[in-house]
């Protein structure tokens, strides 16, 4: 009747796939304990590590929660602790975290009775209780795991990409604040033709390398011509960042979703050190308070 869950951070777009890719990290990511209760309630009894509502409708977790059992008809209500590991506001999928989480712990609570899909529609449900949209990259990483593709939002397709064994990721968190639908009113609603070809063979690129393990490609396709030349001026520092992961041997690096995070994929976890290395020396004298971490994927 309890439940403890670790729900992942997440990348979202990574470079050329803006609302259509993401990846989980291993290693990062929130604690969370589901335990069901008599009253019918839904509540949130305990948060640590982040300033976030308890309300049950404004809580993501507690709004995804209350929703499936409210849907399912179940007869009891569940009490929620979350132990935040990294700030919310992050552009590493927060939110996600919560909503796939709340999502996943409570179908496994009534006995598996909703489908991955319908899971991945309630923790979106939760984005839209976060952000005002219901955009599912972060959500699908979350509850996938690994690398997923957003094939069609209508219906809802999600694919699940292989993993090369040895891709790890460097992520620096800047923690200053841009909000999800701030980053996306700046960006334009159209685009020129040769963007969306170059755009739509990077993802190519990308799935390709993914599939074959094939490090360089992955490299390659790990630009965005659509979404980073807008969002970067907001991100301090971010080209010094960009070029600092190049010259050091990642394999590319970008925005994480919508920032501030930047995210840098690299091969080995030697490697991942020697980034997180380079990132500090391009922060270490900023007035900005900032995180860095490594993960596998
Ligand atoms: N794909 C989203 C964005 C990330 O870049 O705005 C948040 O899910």
């Amino acid at each position: 009747d309890q439940l403890q869950i670790f729900s992942p951070a997440t990348v979202a777009n990574v470079s050329c796939g803006y609302d259509a890719m993401a990846f989980a990290l291993e290693s990062l990511g929130d604690e969370m304990t589901f335990r069901k209760n008599d009253l019918g309630k839904t509540r949130i009894v305990k948060i640590e590590g982040a300033d976030l509502p308890f309300e049950s409708n404004k809580n993501v977790a507690a709004a995804v929660a209350k929703r499936m059992l409210q849907d399912a008809g179940a007869n009891f209500g569940v009490d929620i602790e979350i132990v935040k590991k990294y700030k919310p506001g992050s552009g590493l999928g927060s939110s996600a975290a919560s909503g796939a989480g709340a999502a996943f712990a409570i179908n496994q609570l009534l006995n598996n009775r909703y489908t991955k899909l319908e899971q991945l529609k309630y923790a979106m449900f939760g984005e839209e209780v976060a952000c005002g949209s219901q955009i599912a990259d972060n959500v699908a990483a979350a509850l996938y795991g690994g690398f997923v593709l957003i094939r069609s939002y209508e219906p809802l397709d999600i694919v699940s990409i292989p993993t090369p064994s040895q891709l790890f990721v460097t992520v620096i968190h800047p923690q200053i604040e841009i909000k999800t639908e701030d980053a996306r009113n700046i960006l334009p609603k159209e685009i020129p033709m040769k963007t969306a070809i170059s755009q739509w063979a990077n993802v190519g690129g990308l799935i390709a390398g993914l599939h074959s393990s094939d490090y360089d490609l992955i490299g390659r396709s790990l630009t965005d011509h659509v979404v980073e030349p807008y969002r970067k001026k907001f991100i301090p520092h971010f080209d010094a960042l960009k070029r600092a992961a190049l010259d050091h041997g990642a394999l590319g690096a970008g925005i994480s979703g919508s920032g501030p995070s930047v995210f840098a994929l690299v091969k080995g976890a030697e490697m991942a050190e020697k980034i997180a290395a380079a990132f500090n020396e391009v922060y270490k004298d900023s007035a900005i308070d900032y995180r860095i971490y490594t993960s596998g994927i």
